[in-house]
């Protein structure tokens, strides 16, 4: 068909955001089994070394983590954990404070071994901590996209434009994508074909916050869409399964499939500035520069 020669790009997308708990980690668990439903090869990198969540959301215990790679105890590949739906999962680091305190020799070999694994996935989803610290930044600067998971509340879009700033005016970011979550729904029946309460809710936030960014800040914005708040949600994360798969047809996992559509379909879209190659590459010259996290 005349893409028989080209070698499958893995698009590596962070999720991130200002304020802490928007719903990062439910999005990435939750886009994540969205996009294996679409039939796409996904695994999660949890990159938030405070505290793994992915894992728990899903139901499942790291018997290692990174932590026993860098130590040379065991290969990267056998870290990874099977999660339900054909989710592969990087769990998240624990025993390792910071991987901007990695040597440089740590370093190489943690990207040349996630480069290994990730090798024929169609998409490398990156969980990070909340905040502009040095690891969440070093992440965002590695990966070819970047969602800011954020909700219509003011305290969290205060904190989204001070990390959309920083990842502009420090680390060069040109584009963001956000996600606006948790969407109140003004008690309104949701229904599916037409644009909804929370969606209306959602689009006048992402506007607001739309405006002040293309006043001050030279950062190409994109609405990825709107998740409403629905308590399923919470039901599943206490159930320990993906959110799709015990409600799919909750308003939030309607939502989150829709999301999951429109990254999809960037797929082959100019717009995505590079995959896996792109990801080392940044991540190698960060190095070289002597990038210290600082
Ligand atoms: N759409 C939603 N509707 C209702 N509750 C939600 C929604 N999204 C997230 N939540 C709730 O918000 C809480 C935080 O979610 P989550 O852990 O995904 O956030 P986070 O951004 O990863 O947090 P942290 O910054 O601590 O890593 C969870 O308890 C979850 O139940
Ligand atoms: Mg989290």
């Amino acid at each position: 068909m005349g893409f028989g020669n080209m070698k499958s790009v893995t698009r590596v997308i962070s999720f991130t955001s200002g304020k802490g708990g928007t719903g990062k980690t439910t999005s990435v668990v939750n886009i994540a089994t969205a996009l294996t439903e679409l039939g796409r090869s996904v695994m999660i990198f949890d990159a938030d070394l405070g505290l793994a969540n992915v894992d728990v959301m899903l139901g499942i215990r790291p018997q290692r983590t990174i932590h026993d790679v860098l130590e040379g105890r065991v290969r990267l590949e056998e870290v990874i954990l099977n999660a339900p739906g054909g989710l592969r999962i990087i769990p998240a680091a624990s025993g390792v404070s910071s991987l901007c305190a990695l040597s440089a020799r740590q370093r190489l070999s943690l990207t040349q071994q996630i480069e290994q694994v990730a090798e024929g996935v169609d998409y490398l989803l990156i969980d990070t901590q909340a905040g502009i610290g040095a690891d969440v930044m070093y992440f965002n600067g590695a990966a070819a996209e970047v969602v800011c998971v954020m909700t219509p509340d003011p305290t969290s879009m205060t904190d989204a434009y001070a990390l959309v700033k920083v990842l502009s005016q420090e680390y060069g970011e040109r584009a963001v994508s956000v996600l606006m979550n948790n969407v109140p729904t003004a008690d309104v029946q949701i229904r599916t074909a037409e644009l909804t309460a929370y969606e209306k809710i959602g689009q006048q936030a992402f506007q607001r916050f739309g405006n002040a960014v293309a006043r001050f800040l030279h950062v190409e914005l994109d609405c990825l869409g709107c998740v409403p708040a629905d308590r399923m949600v919470g039901e599943s994360i206490r159930a320990q399964k993906p959110l799709l798969e015990l409600f799919p047809s909750s308003p939030a996992a309607r939502a989150v499939r829709r999301v999951a559509c429109r990254i999809d379909q960037a797929f082959l879209d100019h717009r995505v500035k590079g995959g896996m190659q792109f990801f080392f590459q940044q991540l190698l010259e960060m190095n070289e520069h002597g990038y210290s996290g600082a």
